[in-house]
């Protein structure tokens, strides 16, 4: 693997969920892999999880990972080509990005979009401005558009409760929208869109209200059901997650009312798994009744994040020392 920023750059996904669930069963198993090498974990945005997961996997492989709050401690950068830069920006990414990519083997990056401008965000253009000029591997600690590392993880999540579970079927996954007082991303849900219906192995289901609808690019191949009970009926596992508008682009729409799951809403379901990235606000997106209940897979879910990290980061580690390793000549 060169880069880690989508589904596509992934050839098999379950592979990556075998690797993953491999390392959490032996977490130093590639203890060597990452020797002398280095990773920098740049954040223009906060994070609890990402942000340790990926620094726990990163040392469960030998690697040296140094934390860089580009947003607090870095100069102010620059992404448009051609900037004249009379403004608040200070650096700009051509010449930042080299930088970095002479100090660290790989970069990891976490950007959020700014909600303005759709065409902007999906552009993508800070990670792969990053990819552009760094010169080493770019792996995405959630971008404007997608969070491939949480989606890994909640896809390893589904595999090893279905296990637990015993479930013989391919199992019901519906993906619901919840409410929010502030409008956010639609990262985590084109995310887990595109990385369930790449694995292809569940029947995949979406609910939001009207208007909510995300990019067909992402959710090809789900059901939409806008009745939200209609879509629970049968469901083996919830993933809760709130998302602003992507038509009327970063707006929170009026009258959401009475979507936020309840042990109510539960009972339609086949005692269904309850998935949720975190953070969440507590009765306003997910019930505290369904967070403390038995359904609940928020903690192990999260906890999940370090074996993403590290089959993502052992893979890239794996294709950068076949890349280093001599050729024979004759
Ligand atoms: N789910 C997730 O990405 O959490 P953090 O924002 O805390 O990293």
């Amino acid at each position: 693997m060169n880069h880690f920023i989508s589904a596509t750059d992934v050839t098999s996904i379950q592979q990556l969920v075998d690797n993953a669930l491999q390392y959490k069963l032996n977490p130093f198993l590639d203890a060597q892999l990452g020797k002398g090498k280095r990773i920098g974990l740049l954040f223009l945005n906060p994070s609890l999880r990402t942000r340790l997961s990926t620094q726990v996997a990163a040392a469960n492989l030998g690697m040296e990972a140094i934390v860089f709050n580009v947003d607090k401690e870095g100069w102010a950068l620059e992404f448009q080509e051609g900037a004249v830069m009379n403004g608040t920006t200070v650096e700009h990414i051509k010449d930042a990005a080299p930088v970095l990519g002479q100090y660290f083997d790989i970069l990891a990056i976490r950007t959020f979009p700014a909600l303005k401008n759709r065409a902007d965000d999906y552009s993508e253009m800070f990670i792969k401005q990053f990819i552009r000029f760094a010169g080493v591997p770019v792996v995405s600690l959630e971008s404007a558009t997608l969070h491939p590392l949480q989606s890994l993880t909640d896809i390893i999540t589904i595999q090893e409760s279905i296990k637990q579970i015993g479930a013989m079927h391919k199992p019901k996954v519906v993906l619901t929208w919840a409410p929010h007082i502030k409008p956010l991303p639609q990262c985590v849900a084109n995310s887990f869109a595109q990385w369930v219906n790449a694995w292809g192995n569940a029947n995949f289901v979406i609910t939001h209200p009207k208007g909510y609808e995300l990019a067909e690019q992402f959710t090809n191949g789900a059901t939409i059901i806008h009745e939200q009970e209609e879509a629970l009926k049968n469901a083996d596992f919830v993933y809760v997650k709130n998302w602003s508008s992507y038509e009327q682009y970063g707006e929170i729409l009026p009258a959401n009312t009475n979507w936020m799951l309840t042990n109510e809403k539960l009972a339609f379901t086949n005692q269904a798994k309850i998935m949720h990235c975190l953070p969440v606000r507590r009765n306003i997106e997910l019930s505290d009744e369904i967070l403390d209940g038995p359904n609940s897979l928020v903690t192990q879910q999260a906890g999940n994040r370090v074996w993403a990290a590290q089959a993502v980061l052992a893979a890239i580690l794996n294709t950068l020392n076949q890349s280093n390793e001599p050729t024979d000549h004759c």
